[in-house]
């Protein structure tokens, strides 16, 4: 029983050690911005956050595919997309022309809407990370324009799956 009293003096010097340096951490007066504390490891995310992602979309219902809204997609995915994404070729990131069928809609649009947090706390988008070693910024904050750029990945799935 001389070990268990022993072996409870280092754990609770560390707990206390660990309490102590999270409190100093602030400090208000150095600057005027605030920025949050990094955590050392992501939060656990709930099964909804896994399979649709982390952001403001949730359980979407989709209609069939909206030409005109494929349209203004593509626009949007021409200027703030294509410097990175590819639909059928590995690039700066991944192709997403698969992307409709490997993730759920709302998945993608809070890649689009909230990369940063995806990055920063997804699983998956972390493990992304580990081999495309560019965090995908966030170029979107619209809603609108993120939904249209899903139709538009949508329409490529769909032609993949015609021509297939
Ligand atoms: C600066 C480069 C860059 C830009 C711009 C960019 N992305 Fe990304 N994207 C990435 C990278 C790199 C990843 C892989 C995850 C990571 O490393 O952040 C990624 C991941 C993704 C994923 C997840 C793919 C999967 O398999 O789950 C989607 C969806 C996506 N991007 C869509 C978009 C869309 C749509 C746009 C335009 C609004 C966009 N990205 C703009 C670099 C970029």
């Amino acid at each position: 029983m001389h070990i268990h009293a022993l072996r409870a003096v280092p754990a609770t010097a560390l707990l206390t050690a660990v309490f102590l340096a999270a409190c100093g951490g602030e400090s208000p007066d150095t600057s005027g911005e605030s920025s949050p504390a990094t955590p050392a490891a992501p939060a656990e995310l709930t099964a909804v956050e896994l399979e649709q992602g982390i952001g403001p979309v949730r359980d979407l219902q989709l209609a069939a595919i909206d030409p005109a809204l494929v349209g203004e997609g593509e626009a949007a995915f021409t200027t703030k997309c294509s410097a990175c994404h590819k639909l059928d070729e590995r690039y700066v990131g991944p192709p997403l022309r698969d992307v409709t069928d490997r993730r759920r809609p709302e998945f993608v649009m809070n890649m689009i809407l909230n990369a940063a947090e995806m990055v920063e706390r997804h699983p998956e988008i972390r493990g992304m990370l580990a081999d495309y070693f560019t965090p995908m910024p966030v170029q979107v904050t619209d809603r609108d324009e993120a939904r249209a750029i899903l139709e538009y990945l949508r329409q490529a799935q769909a032609e993949a799956n015609q021509g297939g």
